[in-house]
């Protein structure tokens, strides 16, 4: 039986919502503020969860210092205090909460053990929340 475990970062950084392929206008129209020239900031509450086996000998699920060590220097030392707009896997992606969540999940997914990481969930406000998961 699979056990779960959630941890909650926190990453600041600013973004401008802006799509090179539409025009201003229609720039406006699909981000309306957020396509604002000199962008704006977010505290992003990063949710990671991770699942697997209990380990009969520690009575836990993962290792919480490699998480952290994992998610600090894969996701908090590359975005935190940062302009999203200006990293290089934002060159040809708009950095919307969407995008920023996939992005976060992809690098995770690949530093973290095989099937190890089963969904991020980006808070963006306290309104707005977004979600990718291991399973589709
Ligand atoms: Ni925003």
């Amino acid at each position: 039986m699979k056990a779960y475990f959630g941890r909650r970062y926190l990453v600041s950084a600013s973004h401008r919502l802006h799509a090179e392929a539409l025009t201003a206008e229609e720039n406006r129209a699909a981000y309306g503020k957020c396509n604002n020239a000199h962008g704006h900031g977010h505290n992003y509450f990063v949710e990671v969860l991770v699942g697997g086996a209990v380990d009969p000998a520690t009575g836990m699920v993962v290792d919480l210092v490699a998480l952290d060590r994992t998610v600090d220097e894969r996701i908090l030392q590359r975005f935190d205090h940062t302009n999203l707009n200006l990293d290089t896997l934002f060159a040809d992606r708009v950095p919307t909460t969407e995008n920023f969540c996939q992005a976060i999940f992809d690098l995770l997914r690949d530093a973290l053990p095989a099937g190890e990481l089963e969904y991020v969930r980006v808070e963006e406000t306290e309104n707005n929340f977004f979600e990718c998961w291991a399973r589709g």
